[in-house]
């Protein structure tokens, strides 16, 4: 089975040849509007969702198949305490093909370790989200042209946004990218994404949006995630630290290309949304045509087993992670696996009980 947990489960060739086959789609969407007859996907949405939850939808309809699922916990029997192992084993035997999101990290990997068809990430809490990033991707190649010798912004929510993780991992296999990293010091990109992603890539801090746009060929904002707060007032201390408007952009390159994953609160004012610089609503409309290629693909690829059965249980080691799925009891079973130190099902570190 091949799943997409983590965007760097896809080979650069791979995702150059999503990219080819998601153009092809755009094209001609008459010629694959019967590729995916007879197929169901499955969509388990644990948390809420606007655009990855009907761009999938759309995309299967789109691919000629049906769909099924759930767009709240609440209306599933995870809300009667069924594992999510046990979930995924039940829509396993209905669907083709499964896309979840869930508010715990990692929960994904438990899902592909159980599934007898393909799982698709479609984010874990603050940890990944590939297949934003696979859209992401395909608005820089349509906006730029090109991933290599960009220098790319990254603003807002670095902590706990988990777009911006998957982002960099996936920017940072191209030659000569930067990265301008623009948060307030309390939502700073975890060291674990930069220790792994960005140990071999030029990047910089900054709290200034202002003083970094000028040298920017890719903006990407983000909103401060409240729901992963653990303080509500800490939030609203926080929460309009970025507000992009046409004035900051007087000193921006011409050719910059503003993206954001969406939903936008406030940190893109309406203002911006004339500008022929700001590509975030053709984003959100290239995702469906990405994910129409990732289904494709997934659905074609046969005899791979990439599921995480790495790392080793150690009864004396604990995740520090608390939105980590191997963290307390609700997911009863779970295998507590760690590999150099980390917890192999949201990147963290452990700790010794
Ligand atoms: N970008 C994104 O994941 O949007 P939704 O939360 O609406 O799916």
């Amino acid at each position: 089975m091949r799943n997409l947990i983590n965007i760097l489960d896809l080979t650069t060739e791979e995702i150059d040849e999503l990219i080819r086959s998601a153009s092809e789609i755009i094209d001609n969407p008459e010629l694959y509007k019967n590729s995916c007859r007879g197929k169901i996907l499955g969509t388990l949405f644990f948390e809420p969702s606007t655009r990855t939850r009907l761009s999938f939808t759309s995309a299967m309809m789109g691919l000629g198949g049906d769909v099924l699922g759930f767009s709240q916990a609440a209306s599933s029997s995870i809300s009667k305490g069924e594992t999510v192992a046990d979930t995924i084993r039940m829509v396993s035997s209905y669907s083709d093909i499964i896309v979840m999101r869930h508010p715990k990290e990692g929960a994904p990997i438990v899902a592909s370790n159980v599934a007898s068809v393909p799982v698709i990430n479609a984010g874990d809490g603050g940890h990944f989200h590939p297949t934003q990033t696979l859209t992401d991707l395909l608005t820089i190649k349509k906006k730029k042209g090109r991933f290599d010798n960009l220098t790319v912004g990254v603003c807002g929510d670095l902590k706990y946004g988990r777009t911006v993780h998957s982002l960099i991992s996936a920017m940072a296999r191209y030659e000569g990218v930067k990265f301008v990293l623009i948060s307030p010091p309390e939502l700073a990109l975890p060291d674990y994404v930069k220790n792994e992603f960005l140990k071999n890539c030029e990047y910089c801090e900054t709290a200034s949006l202002e003083e970094a746009i000028p040298s920017l060929d890719i903006l990407y904002m983000t909103r401060i995630q409240a729901e992963r707060f653990d303080s509500k007032d800490e939030y609203e201390r926080l929460k309009d630290t970025y507000i992009l408007n046409a004035e900051k952009l007087k000193c921006a390159k011409p050719d910059l290309s503003i993206l954001h994953p969406l939903p936008r609160v406030n940190e893109i004012d309406t203002d911006v949304d004339d500008d022929p610089r700001a590509h975030y609503f053709d984003q959100a409309t290239y995702g469906r045509y990405i994910r129409m290629a990732l289904i494709l693909m997934l659905l074609k690829t046969k005899g791979v087993d990439d599921r995480r059965t790495h790392g080793k249980e150690d009864k004396h080691l604990v995740c520090t992670n608390p939105h980590c799925i191997s963290h307390g009891d609700s997911e009863r079973g779970i295998k507590r696996l760690f590999e150099g130190g980390k917890c192999i099902y949201c990147d963290q570190m452990a700790e010794k009980v």
